[in-house]
C-alpha cells in the first residue's frame, strides 16, 4: 500500500529529529557555527537550539514567518534567497560550518530534486572538515560522503553527508 501524506509527514519529522540528534552528538567536539537552511515554522530551529544551546546557529530564510518561540535573533538571520546568501556566507565564514541542516523543499518532489541539484554546489564549500550536512532531500555533492542513518530515521526521508577531508 502506498503511504498517505500523513505517513510521509510523520516519517520526515521523526527522521529530522533522529538525524539532528545524531549529528549534534557527532560534531560536539568540533568548533564552528551551525547553519539552518529554511526556517519555516521554526520547529527544527527550536530543536537545534534545544540540543545545541551553546552553538551559534545562523538561519537562512527568504521571509521569516516562524512561531514567536522559534524566531532567531535578527543578527543570526541571513535574510534572502539562498542562491544569494550562501555565496555571501562563504565569503563571511569560509569552510567553518560544523553542521548544516537543510529543509528547503515544498510538496513537489521533482521541483525539490531540481532545487537540491542546484543548491548542492553552494552548500558543499561551507562545511568544515569533519562537519555534517543533514537534508530532507537527496543532495548532489562532489566530495561529501553519504553516511548511514541513525536508528529511528526512515531511509529516503533524510540524508546525512560528511566532509572527510
Ligand atoms: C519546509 S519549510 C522549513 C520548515 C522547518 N524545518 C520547520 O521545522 O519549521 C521551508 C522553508 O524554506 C524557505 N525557503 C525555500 N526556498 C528558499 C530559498 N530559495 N531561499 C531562502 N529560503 C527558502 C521557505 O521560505 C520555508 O520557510
Amino acid at each position: 500500500m502506498t503511504q498517505s501524506r500523513l505517513d510521509l509527514f510523520v516519517d520526515r519529522m521523526v527522521s529530522q529529529r533522529a538525524c539532528l540528534d545524531h549529528a549534534a552528538r557527532a560534531i560536539a567536539d568540533l568548533p564552528g557555527p551551525v547553519f539552518e537552511l529554511g526556517l519555516g515554522n521554526g520547529r527544527t530551529y527550536h530543536h537545534m537550539r534545544h540540543i545545541m544551546p551553546a552553538r551559534d546557529i545562523f538561519v537562512f530564510e527568504r521571509a521569516v514567518a516562524s512561531h514567536p518561540d522559534s524566531t532567531p535573533p535578527v543578527d543570526m538571520v541571513l535574510l534572502g534567497d539562498v542562491f544569494d546568501t550562501l555565496p555571501a556566507a562563504l565569503k563571511r565564514f569560509g569552510a567553518t560550518a560544523t553542521l548544516i541542516h537543510a529543509d528547503l523543499g515544498g510538496h513537489d518532489r521533482v521541483k525539490n530534486d531540481i532545487f537540491a541539484r542546484n543548491v548542492s554546489p553552494l552548500v558543499e564549500p561551507l562545511l568544515a572538515v569533519g562537519g555534517l550536512m543533514v537534508s530532507s532531500d537527496r543532495m548532489y555533492f562532489e566530495r561529501l560522503v553519504e553516511q548511514p542513518l541513525p536508528d529511528g530515521a526512515v531511509p529516503g526521508r533524510c540524508f546525512i553527508y560528511r566532509r572527510e577531508a
